[in-house]
């Protein structure tokens, strides 16, 4: 077997990608918040996935790379919605498209991103076009449904962890997976570890949205890029907030209850007494350990997958490497 690309190499790829695309024409308007969203980087943790679960069985990745960049600007897409949804005002440490631009921008620069990546999806290898598109196309209507219920859950109080699992599931999960198995089959690997590749993501996934729950709260303002207190101000039911109902004591129940509730109230005061609860409570310890449980039981999902381990290497690594995110 010949080297290995490293995660660097990687990312310069995919990078390099983003920035020759050539998708701008008239009117400016609609495509400049794109080039904006796609030129402020991000992990870009979804298409080193792709790249990496395909390299896993092919030496070189640069057949992968349109499919690998269509589901980065596929998630772009999302997050500029999202952040419309969700009123947060900065993301990556620089303005979100609805507040730099408009309301409107978001959506309809959101919605052409959308065919964008379809666009390039369809790109990929002939043989592999069907089963691609249709995992794609099965994936994003799985985030819409995580979205969805995200919204829902908002107003919600009886939100069972359960629940949270499964929306999270949706709304993060399935794309990390969906990534790696797409990496697979471009790159003609058996079901069996297309399937295992999909499950490893799952439970990245899982373990990944509680850690950005966890950041919402507890990161740190200077790394993080996101404005702290977000989830609290929309009371987003996370795995913290359910567990902090669930375990708290009746004069903290009720606090926080008065919290979710008010109407009128000071942001930073919500936030910061919302997470004076969370700390009483044992939140953060109880977070941790839920982030560490999935992380385990997605390397467990690696070990399954039936090729030498020097294959699995650097997706490993790159796993392990957001284990202690900030960011
Ligand atoms: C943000 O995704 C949305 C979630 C699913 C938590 P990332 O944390 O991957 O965002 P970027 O692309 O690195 O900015
Ligand atoms: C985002 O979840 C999931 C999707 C965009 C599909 P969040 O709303 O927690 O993501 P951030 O925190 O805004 O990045
Ligand atoms: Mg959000
Ligand atoms: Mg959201
Ligand atoms: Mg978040």
């Amino acid at each position: 077997m010949n080297d290995m690309y490293i995660s660097s190499q990687l990312l310069e790829k995919v990078n390099d990608y983003i920035a020759r695309m050539d998708y701008m024409r008239p009117p400016v308007g609609l495509y400049a918040p794109i080039e904006y969203v796609l030129s402020l980087g991000g992990k870009r943790i979804r298409p080193m996935l792709l790249l990496m679960a395909y390299n896993i069985y092919k030496d070189s990745i640069d057949k992968a790379l349109s499919s690998a960049v269509a589901i980065e600007t596929y998630h772009n897409y999302t997050l500029l919605h999202d952040d419309l949804m969700d009123k947060a005002a900065m993301r990556r440490g620089k303005p979100t498209v609805h507040i730099k631009w408009d309301d409107n921008t978001a959506i309809l620069s959101g919605d052409t991103m959308l065919v964008l990546a379809y666009k390039l999806m369809g790109q990929c290898e002939s043989s592999c076009l069907a089963t691609v598109m249709n995992l794609f196309s099965e994936t994003a209507l799985e985030i819409g449904e995580g979205q969805q219920f995200d919204m829902e859950f908002e107003t919600r109080m009886d939100v069972s962890e359960e629940e949270y699992i499964e929306m999270i599931r949706l709304k993060t999960s399935v794309l990390l997976a969906a990534s790696l198995k797409i990496g697979a089959l471009l790159a003609g690997a058996p079901d069996e570890d297309a399937a295992r590749l999909y499950d490893y993501g799952i439970r990245i996934g899982l373990a990944f949205q509680l850690q950005d729950d966890y950041l919402d709260v507890y990161g740190d303002p200077a790394l993080f890029g996101k404005k702290v207190g977000g989830d609290i101000l929309c009371n987003k039911k996370t795995y913290m907030l359910i567990n902090a109902l669930q375990r708290a004591d009746e004069a903290q129940h009720t606090e926080l209850v008065r919290w979710i509730e008010a109407v009128e109230y000071k942001p930073e005061e919500k936030v910061a007494a919302v997470t004076r609860l969370y700390d009483q409570i044992g939140i953060k310890e109880l977070c941790h350990q839920k982030i560490e449980s999935y992380f385990k039981s997605a390397d467990e999902c690696l070990a399954q997958v039936n090729v030498p381990e020097a294959r699995k290497a650097v997706l490993r690594e790159f796993v392990s490497s957001l284990v202690e995110r900030k960011v």
